[in-house]
């Protein structure tokens, strides 16, 4: 099968095209064509090591995707495809199911076929989606319900979304507005409008005003896009309020802290934890129409560095999806 490969940590050049053998499913897995995928942040930190957080960061990813080289030569962590052959003790699956969900760390969404083990984050494709719409239902919606758990229940409570528009960011102010939250989303002017219209009761450009200096409160502020800090939050938290970070080392050691000491605190899930039944949570949420997958760009997968240049631009809205399939979009 095709896929795209990298045997080298470095900048988007390193992946290249291979003809690789096709898995074969094991016993309670699922051999899935994969139509779209997507290429997102995650893909980007380990082909490159997380070498632009400096040498600790650097370390610390290559113990998890290989020290030398990376362990599994095929990025790509979301997927929506069409199950075409499963092992023996698969109950869930058969062959022809419309399927979507995330390999996390596994990766392997980059190539014309992967395997999932049932049990994993994969589930039936919401009635009426395309392939190119589901491949972005999971990374920043799994990334932000993680963080948003940790401060439940949202309901009636105040929160400050910062970095609305990306992929983590977009999602949070669709699952904090399904939780209840009165929501805050700040974003940059051309992303406004787009914001409003995800449910956000107000939104603050961040070019024109610093949320830090007008003077209101939040019971939780989550920093979707690594931007910001609990340091310059801390006069914007209620007093017990919470500090929510998607990024930042400084944040683990805070999270370890904060919650003996002080009364504002940064809560962190480690480890952090996506489940099977988070995706199924997902599915349902987009079937009452109350999410949906912000898409930025499309490309083939032919364009897959090129699409990798942008997303490290870090100024994409939302997702980017990858074609495998031309006609995806059906
Ligand atoms: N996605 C993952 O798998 C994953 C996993 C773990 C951790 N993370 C971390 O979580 C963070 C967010 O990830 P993501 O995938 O959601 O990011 P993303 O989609 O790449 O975020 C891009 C968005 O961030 C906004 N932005 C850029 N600079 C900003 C600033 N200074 N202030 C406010 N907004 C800003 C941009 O909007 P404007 O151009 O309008 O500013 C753009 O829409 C990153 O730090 C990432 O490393 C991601």
């Amino acid at each position: 099968m095709r896929a795209v490969v990298y045997d080298t940590y470095g900048p988007p050049e390193v992946l290249r095209f291979e003809d690789v053998e096709r898995p074969v499913p094991k016993d309670d897995e699922v051999l899935i064509k994969v139509h779209a995928t997507t290429v997102n942040r995650m893909d980007v930190h380990i082909r490159e090591a997380q070498r632009r957080y400096g040498r600790v960061a650097s370390m610390l990813s290559r113990l998890i995707s290989g020290v030398r080289r990376p362990r599994q030569p095929i990025l790509g962590t979301e997927f929506a495809g069409e199950v075409v052959a499963v092992g023996p003790s698969v109950k869930e699956f058969a062959v022809g199911d419309r399927v979507f969900g995330s390999s996390g760390l596994r990766f392997g969404a980059h190539a014309e076929f992967m395997c999932m083990r049932e049990n994993y984050r994969i589930a039936h494709m919401p009635a009426g989606m395309s392939f190119e719409e589901a491949a972005p239902i999971c990374d920043g919606a799994l990334n932000a319900l993680m963080c948003l758990k940790e401060a439940l229940p949202l309901k009636g409570r105040r929160i400050l979304i910062y970095g609305a528009s990306g992929a983590i960011g977009s999602a949070g102010v669709q699952l904090a507005r399904h939780f209840g939250a009165d929501v805050t989303a700040v974003t940059s002017t051309k992303n406004l409008e787009l914001v409003k219209s995800l449910g956000a009761d107000r939104v603050i450009d961040y070019t024109q005003e610093d949320f830090t200096k007008n003077g209101q409160t939040y019971d939780v502020i989550f920093d979707a896009v690594g931007k910001h800090s609990f340091r310059r939050s801390k006069g914007s938290l209620e007093p017990h309020g919470v500090y929510l970070p998607t990024d930042g080392f400084e944040n683990l050691f805070l999270a370890l802290w904060t919650p003996r000491f002080s009364g504002k605190k940064v809560v962190f899930q480690i480890p952090p934890r996506q489940t099977k039944q988070d995706v199924l949570f997902l599915k349902e949420l987009v079937e009452a129409g109350e999410y949906r997958p912000v898409i930025d760009r499309r490309y083939p997968l032919e364009k897959v560095i090129e699409a990798t240049r942008y997303v490290e631009t870090e100024r994409k809205t939302g997702n980017v999806v990858l074609n495998v399939i031309s006609g995806s979009a059906r």
